[in-house]
């Protein structure tokens, strides 16, 4: 009996990757730091709408998008930065090969990304001038990151 139950749930598990992995098609690490880039966007794009006037200015919504930045900039992400997902030789990645070639430069644009966020978590709440600085050091932290480490459009 408890080897049946071991081997049922064995199966299940494995129909579950199958399952997960299959999803809509493609590689699971590329999906998994995708969408969490997906939250990076989400989070400026509110703030940006209030930096640029697009939105009106609200502090407590301010500071919270601008901490989920710096908490999301905080988080281990190596398991799914995977090496060998490489633009080119994954379906979906836009990852350039200098992201493992060149480990330091790489983690120095992460690192870029959470002094950038956590100093505006710091500011977002104290009006639409410290929020307008904050914003823009981080879309830098971003944009800096994508021009030497991301590839052209699939
Ligand atoms: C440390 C490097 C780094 C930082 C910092 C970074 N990105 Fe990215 N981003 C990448 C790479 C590399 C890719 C391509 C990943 C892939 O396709 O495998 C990417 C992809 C994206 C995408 C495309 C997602 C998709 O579904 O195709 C968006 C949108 C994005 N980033 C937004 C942001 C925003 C907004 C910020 C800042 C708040 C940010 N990124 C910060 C490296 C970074």
């Amino acid at each position: 009996m408890r080897r049946f139950v071991i081997t049922a749930t064995a199966a299940a598990l494995a129909t579950a990757t199958v399952a997960i992995a299959g999803g809509h098609g493609g590689n699971p690490a590329v999906k998994a730091r995708n969408a969490h880039m997906g939250l990076y966007s989400f989070n400026l794009g509110m703030l940006g709408d209030m930096a640029k006037g697009t939105t009106e200015y609200d502090a407590a919504a301010a500071s919270t998008a601008a901490s989920q930045l710096a908490a999301l900039a905080a988080f281990d992400q190596s398991a799914y930065w995977e090496e060998g997902t490489i633009q080119g030789e994954v379906d979906g990645s836009r990852a350039k090969a200098e992201i493992w070639s060149d480990a330091a430069g790489w983690a120095a644009k992460q690192e870029l990304m959470k002094t950038a966020s956590a100093s505006l978590a710091e500011v977002a709440g104290n009006g639409l001038e410290a929020l307008q600085g904050g914003v823009a050091g981080v879309g830098e932290a971003c944009g800096a990151c994508h021009k030497a480490y991301r590839g052209p459009r699939n």
